[in-house]
């Protein structure tokens, strides 16, 4: 499409989910979106894409566009990379057919998913994606949180389940976001039912609150 010219990414991450989203957005059909890491926005574009081509969207960004440990250590500057984000998604919406409305969400997420849901909007989302902090503690509270944002019937998903770093005193998984996506998916098995999808992310559709 045209608009894709005016994109820029300095990271090709989100092609390998883009197969995935291709099927699941078929199967959920969601017009109401939320991100919990958005980074320069291709997946959010994805989402703007697939969706307001068809039908009109309303998706939550949510980052602190402050990087993540990795990000941090390779010290990338995440100024140009919110300026990019603001771009491509602009760029994105501007050549979509039907309205979008974005909302930008630039604080940690335990916090931004709260007031979501103090907002009143529990049992409100199609689908979320978890693709923010890769820390235990803080996958575990967007796993919470973004579950009572989402829709019975909703599609939630999970990046990276088989990240870890190289660290000198060996693996530490609570520096990964396995362990806390196993814990939430174990102690809400009745409530979710599983979503075929590759290995290295996790995806649910939510059954009950
Ligand atoms: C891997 S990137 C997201 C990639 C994006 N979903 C894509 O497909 O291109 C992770 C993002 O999470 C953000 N992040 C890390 N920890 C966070 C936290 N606790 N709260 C909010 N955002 C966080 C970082 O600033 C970074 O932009």
């Amino acid at each position: 499409m045209g608009e894709k010219k005016t994109l820029v990414f300095s990271q090709d991450w989100f092609e390998i989910t883009r197969p995935t989203w291709e099927k699941l957005f078929l199967l959920g059909q969601p017009s109401r979106v939320l991100e919990v890491g958005s980074y320069e926005g291709a997946s959010a574009c994805f989402s703007i894409r697939q969706v307001a081509s068809f039908r009109p969207l309303e998706i939550h960004c949510v980052d602190t566009w402050e990087g993540g440990i990795d990000h941090q250590e390779a010290g990338v500057d995440m100024v140009s990379v919110y300026e990019r984000f603001q771009s491509n998604t602009a760029n994105m919406i501007a050549g979509m057919p039907h309205p979008v409305q974005l909302t930008v969400h630039k604080g940690y997420s335990d916090i931004e998913l709260a007031k979501l849901f103090a907002e009143g909007k529990s049992n409100y989302f199609d689908f979320i994606y978890i693709d923010g902090s890769h820390q235990a503690p803080d996958v575990l509270a967007d796993a919470v949180l973004g579950f009572k944002l989402l829709k019975v019937g909703g599609i939630m998903g999970f990046d990276d389940y088989l990240w870890q770093e190289e660290l000198p005193y060996g693996r530490d998984p609570l520096r990964t976001p396995k362990i806390a996506i196993d814990a939430f998916t174990n102690i809400y098995c009745r409530k979710i039912e599983f979503l075929d999808a590759p290995c290295v992310q996790v995806y649910f559709r939510k059954l009950a609150e």
